[in-house]
């Protein structure tokens, strides 16, 4: 594809080997690779990863919304920063959706990498890059060279990213027709190791249901009972709640593992174990090997990541995340 040769031939001059690596090794990349801004901006990696440290240091849970940030750029029109773009003249803003409405977080993290970039390397280093540093950046090798959008799109967010209370197959769908597998599924859900919801994300699941009987049975009846204190059958809706609730600041397996244990918070969680054999058997795998969900987790996040990739001279490098650099 032409539009990816400017930065491949870029690479070519620096090093046939990783050019071969990128292109032969790695076809999914998508013209995508870990070293693309180091001469053009040799500081990027460093820049993104102590703001993203101090941010962390300041709140806990910034890792775990900037996590969610890159899942909810990469599902909407591939992995492109739309979700960054603040309404204008031409742009709905996808912040206003169904799944990010009262919700997603981090911009102002963001805006504090891009001008840290800009003052480093103007006019050099993506947004969408920016999140995929942001996430993935101290703990495996993140493809880098994504170009921003020069648009949102609301109908993407609201349809493309997964609801708390789809049906598995639902959930499937949604990450196959993205070139996601089943593995991607429950590794990446495995992303709720950390983190908070809102009561509203998981109510249907406390209380009875006109018509359908008893609350989700397949919930340990003492955590529902915890949960129904702080999540009232009306009110409350923004109450927050660990979505791991032994270890929610920690990176580790306890997701997988609460799962076992009737104690996934979302419906989404709960139904790997129960709606299908071979996410159930992924589930287990993971509450055994810790090891092996770090594995699978790093390679489905880099999978992740090459949804869609704006490169060469698609889109733009915007100068500000939050609109575009031509704007109205
Ligand atoms: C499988 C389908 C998924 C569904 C249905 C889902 C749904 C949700 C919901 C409903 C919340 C709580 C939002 C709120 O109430 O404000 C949430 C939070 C979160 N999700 Fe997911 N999610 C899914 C997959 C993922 C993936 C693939 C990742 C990343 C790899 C991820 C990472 C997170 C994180 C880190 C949080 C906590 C964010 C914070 O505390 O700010 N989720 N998710
Ligand atoms: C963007 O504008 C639309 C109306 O045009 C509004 O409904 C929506 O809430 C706005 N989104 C944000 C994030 O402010
Ligand atoms: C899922 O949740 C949404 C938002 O709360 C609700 O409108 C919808 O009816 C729910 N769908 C199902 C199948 O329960
Ligand atoms: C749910 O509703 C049914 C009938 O509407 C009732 O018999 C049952 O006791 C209720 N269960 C709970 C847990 O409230």
């Amino acid at each position: 594809m032409a539009t990816s040769m400017v930065c491949l031939v870029a690479l070519c001059l620096v090093s046939p080997l990783l050019l071969a690596g990128a292109v032969l090794g790695n076809p999914g990349y998508g013209g995508l690779f870990p070293q693309f801004y180091d001469h053009s901006c040799p500081k990027a990696k460093e820049i993104v990863h102590s703001i993203v440290a101090q941010a962390v240091a300041r709140e806990t849970r910034m890792a775990a919304s900037l996590v969610r940030l890159h899942f909810h750029d990469c599902f909407v029109k591939g992995c492109d920063a739309s979700v960054l773009l603040d309404n204008s003249t031409n742009i709905v803003s996808e912040k206003g959706s169904n799944p990010n409405k009262n919700s997603i977080r981090g911009f102002e993290v963001v805006d504090e990498i891009k001008v840290a970039l800009e003052t480093a390397c103007p006019g050099t280093v993506s947004c969408a890059d920016i999140l995929a540093l942001a996430v993935g950046g101290p703990y495996w090798d993140v493809p880098l060279g994504r170009r921003d959008s020069l648009g949102a799109s609301i109908q993407g967010s609201n349809n493309d990213i997964p609801a708390p209370n789809n049906t598995l197959p639902t959930i499937i769908t949604k990450f196959k027709r993205l070139g996601l597998n089943i593995v991607d599924v429950v590794a990446l859900s495995g992303g709720h190791t950390i983190g908070l919801s809102r009561c509203t994300s998981f109510r249907q699941r406390l209380y009875n249901q006109s018509g359908n009987g008893l609350a989700d049975s397949t919930l340990d009846v003492s955590y529902a009972a915890q949960l129904r204190q702080g999540c009232p059958r009306s009110g409350g809706d923004d109450n927050l709640f660990p979505l791991d609730i032994v270890t929610s600041t920690k990176f580790d397996n306890f997701y997988f593992k609460n799962i076992l244990a009737g104690r996934g918070l979302l419906s989404s969680d709960e139904v790997l174990l129960t709606k299908s054999a071979e996410t159930a058997a992924l589930v287990k795998a993971y509450a055994n090997d810790v090891h092996l969900f770090f594995q699978h987790f790093a390679q489905s996040m880099v999978n992740m990541g090459n949804i869609s990739p704006l490169t060469g001279s698609q889109g733009e490098i915007r100068k500000n995340c939050r609109r575009l650099n031509n704007f109205h």
